[in-house]
């Protein structure tokens, strides 16, 4: 079993936005294995990119919820933006030898990821698939 475990709940209807969260959850998992080994600079090398593809999904998202004008639109990239500053401030923390990739930051990450799957991204893709995006 995986640390983050996929599951038909966390589907948003909107495609792009699916794979983009699948792809997150399998460099979570990957992160959560290399955990606790002295990969550093492994573990360096996946947290750039969870952050670059945390941003780009983001934008995506932001963009789908401008065009087909989204209610909650500012809350919700609130919570993009607040997840981005943490990830950033780890990343520079865990490259400046502060930080060991802990579990409790593992979870912290999870966490965030099936609250905000389930409840702000799950009711934005019920609210695009009504609107006619895919
Ligand atoms: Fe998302
Ligand atoms: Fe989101």
């Amino acid at each position: 079993m995986s640390f983050l475990e996929w599951g038909d709940e966390y589907m948003t209807g909107i495609e792009s936005v699916d794979n983009e969260h699948k792809g997150a959850v399998e460099i979570i998992n990957r992160l959560y294995e290399l955990s606790g080994t002295n990969e550093r600079s492994h573990i360096a090398e996946l947290l750039n990119v969870l952050y670059h593809e945390t941003k780009a999904h983001f934008d995506n998202e932001e963009r789908l919820m401008k065009e087909y004008k989204i209610f909650n639109y500012f809350s919700h990239k609130a919570q993009h933006d607040r997840l981005l500053r943490i990830l950033k401030e780890f990343i520079s923390e865990y490259g400046n030898n502060n930080k060991e990739l802990s579990e409790q930051f593992l979870v912290l990450l999870h966490d965030w990821m099936i609250n905000h799957y389930k409840f702000h991204d799950g009711k934005m893709g019920r609210e695009l698939v009504e609107k006619g995006a895919k």
